[in-house]
């Protein structure tokens, strides 16, 4: 069952911040995941060059980095051929993999690959993806990542076109149709995140808002209270 699933991995309840290490400093990765110690995952956008028009870090460093976070590891795979790559992901030992639905050519099959290695199992839609096409695959799902700026880069503007179906998933969720988290990743930040969480996000990548920030545990402490103050509305 999705729930027990969710449960057994021990899945903190109320509003989630997660710190995109793409605005941290490459150079200093295991003192960057120390600063955001507080976070509730640390996302880790991998990018091949092919999927998206950029490219970031793989599994080995995925690895490393892994094996000196205090936070559990959210990978947000941004990659070609996810069948093949994402499941090192989760035997690596990171909480939640999420795959692109637009690379997927079988999501059910990645989402129990990654649960049977361990971790959530999360899947991943552009601006423009609509989620229809996904509903009868979702239920084999921990998490939805609503992409709120196009993949590629940190420090773009959010996209608030795109709020509409972060309502359509809190629905489905509210409903019992889905169990699962609905996450939001690009152009979160002090402006965007109440939007985000009033249509019904429960997860928060911010990569920019955190790490450009001069004190990150502040800004992660300041995120958290307006989505949870704006998700109480
Ligand atoms: C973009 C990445 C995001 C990015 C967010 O493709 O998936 O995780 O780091 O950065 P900000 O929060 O600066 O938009
Ligand atoms: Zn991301």
């Amino acid at each position: 069952m999705i729930t027990a699933h969710l449960d057994s991995v021990n899945v903190t309840r109320g509003p989630m911040i997660a710190p995109s290490l793409l605005s941290a400093d490459f150079a200093r990765l295991a003192d960057e995941a120390q600063r955001v110690a507080d976070a509730d995952w640390l996302h880790v956008d991998v990018m091949d060059a092919h999927f998206v028009p950029n490219l970031t870090l793989g599994l080995p460093v995925v690895e490393a980095i892994q094996r000196v976070s205090p936070v559990p590891l959210d990978c947000h795979l941004m990659i070609e051929a996810p069948e093949r790559w994402a499941p090192g992901y989760a035997e690596a030992g990171a909480r939640n993999v999420t795959v692109h639905a637009e690379a997927c050519t079988d999501p059910r099959a990645v989402a129990r690959d990654l649960r049977a290695a361990g971790a959530l199992a999360g899947l991943a839609v552009k601006p423009g993806t609509p989620l229809e096409a996904y509903l009868d695959v979702l239920p084999e799902f921990d998490t939805l990542l609503v992409m709120t700026v196009e993949p590629g880069f940190g420090g773009q503007a959010f996209i608030p076109e795109v709020l509409p179906k972060v309502r359509q998933a809190r629905r489905l969720v509210a409903s019992g149709d889905l169990t699962l988290f609905v996450e939001v990743d690009g152009g979160i930040n002090a402006d965007t995140i109440e939007q985000a969480a009033e249509a019904g996000a429960d997860v928060f990548v911010a990569g920019s808002a955190v790490y450009g920030a001069d004190d990150p545990a502040r800004a992660i402490a300041a995120l958290r209270a307006r989505a949870a103050a704006a998700s109480r509305r």
